[in-house]
């Protein structure tokens, strides 16, 4: 649709959470006219929900080289070295600055900074705010921090699209924008540089941590743009989100794996510890390894749960400890105190996103991917736990500076679409870019599909018959009206559905293309790591200008 308002500005950034308001915040200090859009209101993202904290090499005898060794580790051989070493040594300072701009963290007596335990650290290196609500108070003290700039800020935006110029430079973006007054409906933001700062797609699941808004919206304008998107097929699964029952639907309420940290046991329906034969860090082995224990028990148990006991922590602990999830849980009524809390798997974060250099550039010029929706390599194959707001918070730093000091942003350093498999995928996903609108009816149905054929387990056979579900509800996109049936209406709900379909597609299409086991992508039909044939990325770039 043709913008009916703009805005012109050096920087717009897409998002505010800890990626987008560091960046804004950043350039806005550098003296750029800066606008900040987010869909809903500022503090509506991912950050806000962040339970357990941010790992950095900050406790004593803590160094980044080992942190830098867990991380790859838990990255099952797809990190790159290159951008965990930056994340890793950069990361300490990185905090210290967030702790300047107004973030309060738990700290013990001495005045030092707690830290706790996630898994596949082997120390303590968590830092965390309110006890586990650190990604609230990172959120509260970015978006006080950003008004206190009078930082300009549009909400109730949803990115459409990215304009380029005829030489394909990043020139702004389009906006559906409601009700804010003077800038509603369809608008611009002009600026030479973009930074997507979105977050995740967890939405594109039936059950998953994420809020509302994670519907993968700068992934698919990004692969809509023609720039390089790479191992989205790596979907982490939070291995303990509170059981609300088969088929519940939506957001699930995380309980954090520093419940574990802390010292909480997984058991089965017997009580019994089935981590402690699986790794030698037991129920604080890497993320992936915990997921699949746990999905392994419930099958042999022919069970919906498994059960995170946290009785020995006692009332007071739980209540100075762990406040936001003993609420949660006892709205749900359940009482951690005196009973183990039910828990299974749910999607929770998008190891891959939009490819990006050192300095957060995409193969775009001009166009910044940051935090979740980018694929900056720090995560590989799984995200070490509480790297992600790390990871936004380093490299927002490096995309501002690299806005500040460009004067016409270039594109990535690199270009990464090399293998053969990635060809085929760029041919296989391409109609997606071409994709009319989606009824927003269609989103269940994606939803389930995802659920069934592309979740923690999956095979040949279930990704199929998840790409079939996607197929048809392309197609019929495509297909007359019957006299009865309502076109989608450009509005928030089609856009997001239509997005949903679009990451869906390409998701699918690269966990089928993967046929080997490795960090949170378990092919059931492939149950090995094969690194003669896959230690590589799978990078998906759409052709530009189609349709
Ligand atoms: C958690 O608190 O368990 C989540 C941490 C993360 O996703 O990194």
């Amino acid at each position: 649709p043709a913008p009916g308002w703009a805005i012109d500005a050096d920087v717009v950034v897409v998002g505010s959470g800890v990626a987008g308001l560091t960046t804004a915040l950043r350039c806005a200090a550098a003296g750029l006219r800066t606008v900040v859009v987010t869909k809903a209101r500022l503090d509506d993202g991912s950050t806000r929900w962040a339970q357990g904290g941010i790992a950095a090499a900050l406790g004593e005898g803590d160094t980044p080289e080992q942190h830098l060794a867990d991380t790859l580790v838990a990255g099952a051989g797809l990190c790159d070295e290159e951008a965990v070493r930056t994340l890793v040594t950069e990361g300490p300072a990185a905090v210290h600055r967030l702790i300047d701009t107004g973030a309060h963290f738990d700290t013990a007596d001495g005045g030092e900074l707690q830290l706790t335990r996630e898994g596949g650290h082997h120390r303590r290196r968590i830092a965390h705010a309110g006890g586990d609500a650190t990604g609230a108070e990172i959120s509260r003290a970015l978006v006080e921090a950003a008004r206190a700039a009078g930082l300009r800020t549009v909400e109730n935006a949803l990115v459409l699209d990215l304009l380029t110029d005829a030489q394909g430079r990043t020139r702004g973006v389009t906006l559906h924008v409601m009700g804010e007054g003077q800038h509603d409906g369809v608008g611009a933001v002009h600026a030479p540089a973009v930074v997507l700062a979105t977050g995740g797609m967890g939405q594109v699941f039936s059950a998953t941590t994420n809020p509302a808004v994670s519907t993968g919206d700068g992934v698919a304008l990004a692969l809509r743009a023609g720039a390089e998107v790479s191992d989205l097929e790596f979907v982490q699964f939070h291995p303990t989100v509170l059981f609300l029952g088969a088929g519940s639907e939506g957001q699930q309420p995380l309980v954090s794996e520093a419940v574990r940290g802390e010292g909480a046991h997984l058991v089965d329906a017997d009580g019994i510890r089935f981590m402690l034969d699986q790794h030698e860090l037991a129920e604080l082995a890497p993320r992936d390894i915990v997921a699949k224990a746990i999905m392994r028990r419930m099958r042999e148990r022919d069970a919906e749960h498994m059960y995170l006991d946290a009785r020995h922590f006692g009332a007071d602990m739980w209540e100075h400890r762990f406040p936001t999830i003993l609420a949660a849980c006892r709205s749900h009524g359940i009482d951690p105190v005196t009973e183990p809390i039910p828990v299974a798997p749910a999607a929770h974060y998008a190891s891959g996103g939009i490819r990006t250099d050192l300095r957060g550039r995409t193969t775009v010029p001009g166009l910044y991917a940051c935090g979740e929706a980018a694929c900056t390599g720090v995560h590989g194959a799984n995200r070490l736990a509480s790297n992600s707001l790390l990871e936004g918070l380093v490299f927002a730093e490096r995309i501002a500076a690299d806005i500040v000091a460009a004067e016409r942003p270039g594109p990535a350093g690199h270009s990464l679409l090399t293998e053969d498999a990635a060809s085929a995928l760029t041919e296989d996903a391409a109609s997606a870019e071409v994709l009319p609108l989606i009824v927003p009816e269609a989103r269940s149905t994606i939803q389930r599909a995802m659920s069934r054929g592309a979740s923690v387990l999956r095979s040949a056979r279930s990704l199929e018959e998840a790409a079939r579900a996607l197929d048809a509800v392309q197609s019929a996109a495509y297909e007359p009206l019957a006299p009865d049936a309502k076109a989608a209406e450009p509005g928030v709900d089609s856009w997001e559905t239509t997005n949903l379909l679009c990451v869906a597609r390409v998701l699918v299409a690269a966990a089928l293309e993967r046929e080997e086991t490795r960090g949170c992508h378990w092919r059931e039909d492939r149950p090995e790591r094969d690194d003669a044939d896959w230690r590589r990325h799978l990078v998906v770039r759409l052709t530009p200008g189609r349709g």
